[in-house]
């Protein structure tokens, strides 16, 4: 994927708000998931990296309280113009909601934006491919009103106003993980995080000859977050159930063997199975960073493969979509492991290929999709980059 210019950025500004005086050139990057699915807001762990793609943005102040925004990504919508008077959470119907989300954000938590802004963004993350475009805008939001306007915020805090913003803004009860790992991703790294605790640590990617593919299976969205709140509830409801017997904060404190000691409190046949899911995809977590800390890469994928079962079998998350690329995936040679990331629901798949075969795993992947799907899956091979910062 090609990186975007700083001239071209300022270029597109010029043209979208007659001028491109004082403004200054950001990125955010996306994120992809290589384990730890449907745990963070289960109180699990999740062990996501960020990319070298993700939403470049050009923005400046402005002296009054007008806020203009474009996207060089839907260029018909023009520039859409609205003021710091008028955020309002749940009212937006395109994607300024997740820059005036964060907005509205910062000043519930008492930094209040008392100017204006032009913001341009133009992003080259697959659109609505499950890597985070969303996130990757909320905390290149706050990293722009942070460098704009001096707050004192640290990256982590501007992944928990991303965060905020999603959920109360936007209605999407999501948990902090893409937010974390955008504001705080490491070049070459992945990021071992505890939801519970926000504890982190860095883990290098040491894939040997592997690389991290990702294939988009260019369903598009729908009502996957609706789908994903009601996962959340589900597992809410049998946290509940099973806090009648056991002294646990969330699904993430527990083992396989004390969930299944307790899993017939779970009055409800799917209930228990997204249960399931959630704590066995936390120790799976566990497992998979103890094994690419011992250069085990191979247990890695068989945990990444496994993690797919589960959101398949007990999860409900995948879909024909998701597990025809990832079926097609575990039958080409040199794939260490395959699963889908993210929410699911549609969205993209992540694969680790030995460099020698992405080739083949391409085409053979993309011709099994396209022959049983019907439209064609787009692929990318990924570097694993920094968080955001000022270009
Ligand atoms: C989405 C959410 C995350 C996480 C994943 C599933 O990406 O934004 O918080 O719950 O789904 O692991």
């Amino acid at each position: 994927m090609a990186e975007i210019s700083k001239e071209l950025l300022l270029e597109k500004f010029e043209k979208a708000f007659g001028d491109k005086d004082n403004a200054s050139v950001y990125f955010a990057p996306g994120r992809v998931n290589l384990i730890g699915e449907h745990t963070d807001y289960n109180g699990g762990h999740v062990f996501p990296c960020a990319l070298t793609i993700g939403t470049y943005g050009v923005a400046r102040k402005r002296e009054d309280r007008k806020l203009r925004f474009f996207s060089a990504n839907f260029e018909d919508l023009g520039v859409i113009e609205s003021d710091l008077g008028s955020l309002n959470p749940g009212g937006d119907r395109n994607w300024t909601a997740y820059p005036k989300g964060v907005i509205w954000a910062f000043g519930q938590k008492g930094m209040e934006v008392t100017q204006g802004m032009d913001l341009l963004l133009f992003g080259n993350i697959p659109n609505g491919s499950g890597l985070s475009s969303s996130a990757s805008v909320e905390v290149l939001t706050g990293f722009i009103l942070r460098d704009l306007f001096g707050f004192e915020v640290s990256n982590q805090d501007l992944a928990l106003i991303g965060q905020f913003s999603e959920n109360k803004y936007n209605g999407v009860n999501c948990g902090i993980m893409d937010q974390f790992a955008i504001a705080m991703g490491k070049k070459d790294h992945a990021i071992y995080l505890d939801t519970a605790t926000l504890d982190y640590q860095y883990a290098p990617l040491h894939l040997d000859d592997a690389r991290i593919v990702i294939a988009c299976s260019n369903k598009k969205r729908g009502l996957g977050d609706s789908k994903y709140n009601e996962r959340r509830q589900e597992c809410e409801t049998a946290l509940k159930e099973l806090q009648e017997m056991v002294d646990i904060r969330s699904l993430g404190e527990l083992d396989e063997a004390t969930f299944e000691k307790f899993s017939p409190m779970i009055k409800d046949g799917n209930r228990a199975r997204r249960a399931r899911h959630a704590v066995y995809e936390n120790q799976r977590t566990k497992e998979a960073v103890n094994a690419l800390k011992n250069g085990n890469i191979k247990v890695f994928g068989q945990l990444m493969n496994a993690s797919h079962v589960s959101l398949r079998d007990d999860y409900e998350v995948t879909g024909i979509e998701l597990d025809t690329l990832v079926d097609a995936a575990w039958k080409v040679p040199g794939v260490i492991g395959s699963r889908m990331t993210g929410a699911g629901f549609g969205g993209c798949t992540v694969s680790i290929v030995k460099g020698s075969e992405i080739e083949n795993f391409i085409k053979t992947v993309g011709e099994a999709y396209l022959s049983k799907i019907g439209y064609a899956a787009d692929f990318y091979v990924v570097d694993i980059g920094d968080g955001p910062c000022k270009l």
